[in-house]
């Protein structure tokens, strides 16, 4: 194992959405303003190939646009508002395409985990997209990005294309067999939903040396007892709550 991500302690889910639009340029600056280091943004494909900032399959629920994200074309997401949905002051918000994201990263000192979301048989698409942009626009003093993925054929065209960033498994539970995929797909990394997480799990993952990520939280209580676990990094919507009641751990 190798590529292991500097992860901190807590990162802005989405950049940090209870405070401003999921995925969008101002929610990442908005997290930074809270004094967030890394964020978790989603990544997939438009129509001719784009790779857009955007959680869900389908443009409803955070633009102005219908349809799937994957049969429409760059020049029409670009015109979607993406911020008034969550409030009036974020109307013009535009869905971020990866290597502004990117930039925008750099400029703000932000480390990132890009969550890669296929859609289905675009895999291999999706993750040479997305090592295409790290490659020609990655700002070099940032630490290396971690790319996640809940798809394993994503994961597994990562290492088939020589990715030189640290990956990581996005699970839910834990599988039972979780050892065998990462060595499978190269993952020096683990996240998984902190609900479904249990103390013994943790444990097995960091015995066996891995980065444990767990999402998604905004209880400092519950985030603690995380790290009493073992548990190296938590996913947060409201992350400046979560850093405030560390205490320091
Ligand atoms: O990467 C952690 C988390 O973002 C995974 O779930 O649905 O919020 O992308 P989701
Ligand atoms: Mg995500």
């Amino acid at each position: 194992m190798d590529k292991r991500p500097a992860l901190p302690r807590v990162i802005g889910h989405r950049g940090a959405m209870s405070y401003a639009p999921e995925n969008t340029l101002a929610g990442f600056r908005e997290a930074a303003r809270r004094g967030v280091t890394w964020i978790e943004f989603d990544t997939r494909l438009s129509a001719d190939g784009v790779a857009v900032i955007i959680h869900d399959a389908r443009l409803e629920r955070t633009t102005s646009g219908r349809g799937p994200v994957a049969g429409t074309c760059f020049g029409k997401i670009a015109g979607l508002d993406a911020g008034a949905w969550f409030a009036p002051e974020f109307a013009g918000e535009r869905v971020p395409r990866l290597d502004e994201a990117v930039r925008l990263a750099g400029e703000l000192g932000l480390g990132v985990n890009i969550e890669l979301k296929p859609n289905r048989q675009h895999q291999r698409e999706l993750a040479s997209a997305v090592l295409e942009v790290l490659a020609e626009g990655w700002p070099r003093h940032l630490p290396p990005a971690l790319l996640s993925s809940f798809d394993r054929k994503v994961l597994a065209a990562l290492r088939k294309l020589g990715s030189p960033w640290p990956s990581g498994l996005l699970v839910k539970s834990l599988p039972r067999n979780w050892h065998r995929q990462v060595a499978v797909f190269g993952c020096s990394c683990v996240n998984a939903a902190h609900d479904r997480l249990s103390r013994a799990d943790a444990q097995a993952v960091k015995s066996r040396g891995f980065v444990l990520g767990a999402y998604t939280l905004d209880d400092p209580a519950r985030a603690r007892e995380l790290f009493g676990w073992g548990v190296d990094a938590v996913f947060s919507n409201a992350p400046d709550v979560v850093m405030a009641g560390l205490n320091g751990i």
